[in-house]
């Protein structure tokens, strides 16, 4: 029987973490459960710095970017001593469950949390990066996308005013997912991603082919990619061909901000509700996502491992389409 859940969010901050907070709030209320909410992650839960929620606590936040609990990379968490005083506080307040709305690093801190107490302990996907194998779009990642394409469509006027060549460079330090749907939405002409493999030559000559009537070219490179990023692009660029005239913007955490997507709000909310009807039926050890639709309960080993694919065709379809 729960009677007390305990929630954080944990990691990069991600449009959406909101209304998933309030969905977990008022789903629990409704089942008679009461909730706290351990501010900074888990800092939090090894300084015992929590608050309660109520109805109100979590009105008026559905539209609204960042966290209300506020989060961190705890490196105190990442150490058996953090991770003991966590379940100690848990044990001595009372904590039937955990609810953790995070990454990856926020669910392998969640395997450890659960080696050391006994209640069920489930996840949210909350990431821009969309990087985790057991949902279709964790929390962020569509505002995240949205807010790109907004700045790529800007940069592309200027980039046409000018005949320049652009390099935006996009977060997701492991993940290309953020890039690849941008530099399709955006009809950019290249696309840099840590999955797939390049080498200097054959983008040199693949930019030199570049149709000559088209004025602007935007390429989008993740942070992660092995170039190094976009600074390094560009300066590869004017090495091997001087006449273009390249400009490089880096998008940063813009991308983590904003008022979150409908589409965003919507999941956020349904993932928060079966997070709670989780907890309640004994799923632990478990991330909660949505795939086709369905929402799916994958564990935190298998979520945190793989990460998402990168769809093959898509890159075929940009070089089609952008030529
Ligand atoms: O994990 C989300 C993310 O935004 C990554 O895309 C990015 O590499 C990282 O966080 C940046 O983290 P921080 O804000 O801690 O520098």
């Amino acid at each position: 029987m729960i009677k007390k859940i305990g929630i954080l969010t944990s990691g990069g901050d991600s449009p959406g973490m909101n209304a998933c907070i309030r969905a977990v709030v008022r789903t629990a209320l409704y089942h008679n459960i009461n909730v706290i909410g351990f501010l900074k992650g888990y800092e939090g839960l090894i300084d015992n710095d929590f608050i309660e929620l109520k109805r109100e606590s979590v009105s008026g936040i559905i539209q609204k970017g960042g966290t209300i609990l506020k989060t961190a990379r705890s490196e105190r968490f990442m150490k058996d001593d953090g991770v003991l005083k966590a379940a100690e506080n848990l044990k001595n307040n009372n904590v039937d469950a955990m609810i953790i709305i995070g990454g990856d690093g926020s669910f392998k801190g969640a395997i450890e949390l659960g080696k050391h107490i006994s209640i069920p302990i489930v996840g949210c996907a909350g990431t821009i990066d969309n990087d985790l194998v057991g949902t279709d779009f964790t929390i962020g990642y569509d505002t995240a996308i949205n807010t790109v394409i907004e700045a790529i469509d800007k940069i592309r006027d200027t980039a046409e005013s000018h005949d320049r060549i652009f390099v935006i460079e996009v977060m997701g330090r492991d993940a290309g997912l953020i890039a690849l749907r941008t530099a399709i939405a955006s009809g950019a002409e290249g696309l840099l991603v840590p999955e797939i493999k390049h080498d200097t030559e054959s983008l040199v000559e693949k930019m030199k082919n570049w149709r000559s009537t088209k004025s602007s070219k935007i390429i989008v490179v993740a942070e992660g990619d092995q170039s190094g990023g976009g600074f390094k692009v560009a300066e590869m660029i004017k090495k091997n061909i001087p006449e273009f005239d390249v400009r490089v913007s880096i998008l940063g955490h813009i991308q983590r901000g904003g008022n979150p997507s409908c589409m965003e709000r919507v999941n956020a909310s349904i993932v928060g509700y079966n997070a709670v009807k989780a907890v309640m039926t004994g799923h632990t050890n478990e991330m909660v996502g949505i795939i086709n639709k369905q929402v799916v309960y994958t564990p935190f080993t298998k979520a945190v491992k793989h990460h998402q694919k990168l769809n093959k065709d898509l890159e075929e379809l940009i070089e089609i389409l952008s030529s």
